[in-house]
């Protein structure tokens, strides 16, 4: 492909003389020429240009604001530009190499200088725009592999919150749910992105714990004894050990990869697991300081987890469970309103209320009949 040379000078003469000057590289350069500053500026915003001869001293705009132009512009930046002056200003060309000048030329210029010193510059330019071009293909597959760590992370966690569900009365969509509301809750309350990602990530394993806890507890029908309830509150503690205990056996398996640094497994520094170890820890305490394991209160009970308490006791009270069926919306406002301010933070229950809407439509597209899955936007 030919390149593209823009010559610009405000005397024809002398444009004339490099148009003759370089007949003979007709055959590998699409030469063009411009009598002015204003005019080239124009070619090179309009047409790719790979390479610029331009006079200083012109009427209008001189050399000097051309080249500066060029180079603050993001599209012509790496534009090869080579300076032609007939002054022997020393002060003149410092300038110009400070304004990004790629080669400076004597006027008269000697055309076989002029002929080596552009294929030089284009030369570059064609490396820097492979450079160019290899960095922008590397960005891409780094976007798509952080998009597919997205997309597995995602995976594995809302699995995980499953496997949990499946040990127990709530099933279908119900973690999905609790995940899609809470970051409603979050986003209402002004919470940052980081937050309101997190929590959305973070509240589905909310009940991780219940892989810990026997089946004849687990799934008794009918009212647990008092051992029994505390064996059960145990879910909490367990849950969050699961998610932020000892990393000594993800360090086990990354030791036997030689890939990976067993240094990179520290679950305590990640903000998610974080998050999903205090939402399991405190996902039942109460804001009047009924709840359980700790019977913290107000705002010793972490944010996130009053957030996802809410969310969580709306879904079961919309729900049907073999214990009882879904209430009328009526009836789960009711009850959530006798709640603010008894197990709700009144600061979470005020976002859920201005939050009716979004509640609505996420249990509409996330009904358990429908097909169980993470919707797309849900997802992001
Ligand atoms: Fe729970
Ligand atoms: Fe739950």
């Amino acid at each position: 492909m030919k390149r593209r040379i823009l010559f610009v000078d405000d005397e024809p003469n002398v444009l004339d003389g490099l148009r003759r000057m370089l007949r003979a590289e007709r055959i590998r350069w699409d030469m063009h020429f411009a009598e002015s500053a204003d005019e080239a500026l124009r070619e090179v915003c309009e047409t790719d240009v790979d390479a610029i001869v331009s006079d200083v001293d012109m009427p209008g705009m001189d050399g000097l604001t051309l080249l500066q132009k060029i180079r603050g512009t993001d599209r012509t930046r790496d534009i090869p530009v080579i300076i032609l002056t007939g002054r022997n200003d020393s002060g003149l060309k410092r300038r110009a190499l400070d304004l990004g000048a790629s080669d400076l030329l004597n006027k008269p210029v000697d055309s076989q200088d002029l002929v080596a010193r552009l294929r030089s510059a284009i030369r570059l330019k064609e490396h820097q725009d492979r450079l160019k071009d290899q960095n922008a293909v590397l960005e891409r597959q780094v976007d798509e592999r952080t998009a597919e760590l997205v997309d597995s992370r995602l995976n594995i966690i809302w699995r995980l919150g499953k496997a949990a569900e499946y040990r127990d009365e709530e099933t279908g969509n119900h973690i999905v749910r609790v995940g899609c509301y809470s970051r409603v809750l979050a986003r209402a309350l002004r919470k940052d992105r980081d937050f309101v990602e997190t929590i959305f990530l973070a509240s589905p394993l909310h009940d991780i714990g219940k892989i810990g806890i026997p089946d004849n507890i687990l799934l008794k029908q009918g009212p647990l004894t008092l051992e029994e309830r505390g064996i059960m509150q145990r879910h909490c503690a367990i849950g969050a050990d699961i998610l932020c205990g000892d990393a000594r056996p993800g360090i086990a398996i990354l030791s036997q990869n030689p890939d990976r640094s067993p240094a990179s497994v520290k679950p305590a520094d990640n903000a998610m697991m974080k998050m999903a170890a205090s939402i399991a820890m405190t996902h039942h305490e109460r804001w009047n300081g009924t709840g359980y394991p700790a019977g913290l209160s107000g705002e010793a009970i972490p944010l996130e987890s009053r957030i996802v308490a809410l969310a969580d006791v709306y879904d079961a009270l919309c729900s049907e469970r073999p214990y009882k069926p879904p209430f009328t919306e009526a009836r789960v406002m009711e009850l959530m309103n006798e709640e603010a301010g008894r197990h709700f933070d009144p600061l979470v229950f005020g976002a859920f209320e201005r939050s009716l809407e979004e509640f609505r439509s996420i249990r509409a597209d996330l009904s358990d009949v429908a097909l169980c899955h993470l919707p797309q936007e849900c997802a992001t």
